[in-house]
């Protein structure tokens, strides 16, 4: 277990990586299947990964569909870790970590055949998401496609995104079915096909589904033996927990502009 974090502050993604989780995303392992299977990748296609954390998500797309994978990821460590675990997948030459922001990807001139982002626009504002999903359309190809896996608000929008900011430690600004469609509309990109459901990251059943019957058991083994990170696991739990009916995950995608459009 990784202890060099302040349990108190951090944010709740890197709370739960430290405990062990690998699975940081609303709708868990089954949502993003979901997401893969609109995809319907192909051999030698490119994918552009938003916010790539340890590199889970882009080693499983390069060694089940051998698509190649560029992720951009902000935290060092992280970057290290996805490095690390793409070399040990022996995957190097087909997935390419950039250390860097999703706001400043200027330095990523290539056109992607899709932009994968999962829970991570969630934390931006309004504002940044729009600049975020104008810059998704920029980065896609004609015809490519836009995957998204995000937090959706059912109800209680401002006691949810207060009390969920407070708990989760990053801004938790989840959007609407409906504002989700709009948000892509105003980037110009059109959302195709959506898929919503209930979010139980934390749900005992849940964390087994997605993590395994092993590593479930060294995740709760992580939150009762050490408190800090017990107290934050537990306050974050009760809070998924309470605002259960009113919180639930997205997952859709959107396509940009059409070959035909492009003439
Ligand atoms: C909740 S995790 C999601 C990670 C991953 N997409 C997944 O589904 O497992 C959020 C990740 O986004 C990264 N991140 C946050 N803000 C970022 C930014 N502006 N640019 C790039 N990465 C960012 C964090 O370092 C963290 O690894």
């Amino acid at each position: 277990m990784t202890t060099n974090i302040n349990f108190a502050t951090a944010p709740g993604h890197q709370v739960l990586a430290a405990a062990g989780k690998k699975i940081l995303r609303p709708g868990g392992k089954s949502a993003t299947e979901q997401l893969f299977t609109w995809a319907n990748f192909q051999p030698e296609e490119t994918v552009l990964e938003l916010a790539a954390s340890f590199g889970e998500s882009a080693i499983q797309i390069a060694k089940r569909f051998n698509v190649r994978v560029v992720g951009v990821e902000k935290n060092p460590d992280s970057v290290a870790r996805a490095r690390e675990n793409i070399q040990a997948a022996g995957l190097s030459d087909r997935v390419t970590i950039v250390e860097g922001d999703i706001f400043h990807l200027e330095q990523i001139t290539d056109k992607f055949d899709y932009v994968l982002a999962e829970a991570i626009l969630t934390m931006q504002s309004n504002t940044g998401k729009a600049k975020v999903l104008s810059t998704i359309k920029d980065h896609l190809k004609p015809g490519g496609k836009f995957l998204s896996h995000e937090l959706l608000i059912r109800d209680k929008k401002s006691e949810v995104h207060k009390n969920l900011s407070q708990s989760i430690k990053v801004n938790a600004n989840p959007l609407t079915a409906s504002e989700w469609l709009i948000a892509c509309q105003d980037a110009g990109l059109t959302l195709e096909q959506q898929q919503t459901g209930a979010m139980r990251l934390l749900n005992f059943g849940q964390i087994v589904r997605d993590e395994g019957l092993f590593r479930t058991f060294k995740i709760f083994w992580n939150v009762f033996t050490n408190p800090n990170l017990g107290q934050r696991f537990s306050e974050m739990r009760r809070n998924f927990q309470k605002y259960r009916h009113d919180i639930g995950y997205i997952v859709f995608w959107a396509k940009g502009t059409s070959l035909m459009d492009n003439g």
